[in-house]
């Protein structure tokens, strides 16, 4: 089976591709490496000793996406291809939207022209807004979104509901990500973002090897155990995993389904700290700062509905996370532009 996989060069995507591939899937990937490098895909197939068919393209490209439905084939799309960056759509909320809305409209209308109806989807843990109960079920109302990417989310989420409800026989999977962290056993890929890291765990691997001084805690007089914020850590490499078992999910035409991927688990920010100094070798420095705008007090996921439909339970605990980034940022200082 042939899978399409937009932003397959990224940090989700790349990890993905390497568990389809290894499950025996062809993999294509479309990507535009707005916020990746071609050597990821070199470093994909070095791991699986597979080929991978790599188009350095853009999802708004209706030429270009016709050209590789109608040429490739695929049977399924896995759809990664986004900007993700929470406080850059707070300033740029244009350019969000166009990016995830509009290019995923004109990716669907390639799909449809070609006969592709089944769609894996990147959606977030943020869909939620401050969740109404923890852990969080499917079931949880859907929150009041603080930012234009988080919205790009949740509309695409109902866009894809509505492309089922006009025609059944398109089957979408939202997959709802909790906190994606950690990287391949390898050290051959990882999370590799441009400029200053807005996530805690790149920021905190990067004051770990020295590049940036000091960790910035955002709060610590949330209504937590230590008072910093908890958040539901899964490895990347498991939620990779998530996406594998959803494709055996979609060959059964199941419609619209909706599962969290999360390991149930919550870890405060010194938590972290603490896990990844001990991963490292040596202390994080880390000062308390201020609360960040639209930041929550706790969120974690309930997964069990991904359990009991699609058989996948998250594996790696906190400590393997920590100790995989770490392995991955000390072989790679810079990244993939070594
Ligand atoms: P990433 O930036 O590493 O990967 C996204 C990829 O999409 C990049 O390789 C980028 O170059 C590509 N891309 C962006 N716009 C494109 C376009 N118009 N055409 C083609 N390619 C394009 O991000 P990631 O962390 O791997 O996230 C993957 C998906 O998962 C995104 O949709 C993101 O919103 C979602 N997600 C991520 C997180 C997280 O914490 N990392 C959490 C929840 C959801
Ligand atoms: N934090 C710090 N210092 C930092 C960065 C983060 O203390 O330098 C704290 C935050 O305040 C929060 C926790 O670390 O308590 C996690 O923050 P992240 O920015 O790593 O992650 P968020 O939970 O804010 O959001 C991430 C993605 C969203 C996605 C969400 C899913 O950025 O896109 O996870 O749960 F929707």
């Amino acid at each position: 089976m042939k899978i399409l996989v937009t932003g397959g060069a990224g940090y989700i995507g790349s990890h993905t591709c390497v568990e389809l591939l290894n499950e025996g899937y062809e993999v294509v990937i479309a990507d535009n490496l707005y916020n990746s490098s071609e050597k990821a895909v070199g470093r994909i197939e070095e791991i699986t000793g597979k080929k991978v068919v790599f188009y350095n393209k853009d999802i708004r490209d209706a030429e270009a996406m016709n050209e590789i439905f109608s040429s490739e084939k695929p049977e399924c799309v896995i759809h990664f291809a986004g900007l993700k960056a929470v406080g850059e759509s707070v300033q740029k909320p244009l350019e969000y939207y166009e990016n995830n809305i509009n290019g995923t409209l004109v990716m669907l209308d390639a799909m449809r022209k070609n006969g592709c109806k089944n769609i894996i989807f990147s959606s977030s843990a943020t869909v939620y807004g401050d969740p109404a109960f923890v852990p969080i079920t499917e079931e949880c109302p859907k929150g009041k979104i603080t930012n234009p990417y988080g919205r790009t989310k949740s509309m695409l989420e109902e866009i894809l509901t509505d492309l089922n409800i006009s025609d059944p026989e398109w089957n979408v999977i939202l997959l709802r990500y909790f906190n994606p962290i950690g990287a391949h056993k390898s050290g051959l890929i990882g999370e590799d973002p441009k400029g200053i890291p807005n996530n805690l765990l790149p920021y905190v691997a990067q004051v770990a090897i020295g590049k940036l001084k000091c960790l910035g805690v955002f709060g610590n007089d949330y209504d937590t155990p230590d008072g910093t914020g908890v958040r539901d850590y899964i490895h990347v490499v498991d939620l990779a995993k998530g996406h594998v078992k959803a494709i055996n999910k979609i060959k059964e035409n199941p419609g619209v389904k909706i599962y969290n991927l999360g390991t149930g688990n919550g870890y405060s920010v010194l938590q972290i700290v603490e896990a990844y100094s001990k991963a490292c070798g040596h202390a994080v420095p880390y000062e308390i700062k201020p609360r960040r705008a639209g930041d929550i007090a706790t969120c974690y996921a309930d997964s069990s509905l991904a359990k009991k439909e699609l058989g996948w339970e998250a594996q790696y605990g906190i400590d393997e996370m920590c100790e995989d980034s770490w392995r991955w940022q000390s072989m790679n200082p810079n990244g993939y532009n070594d």
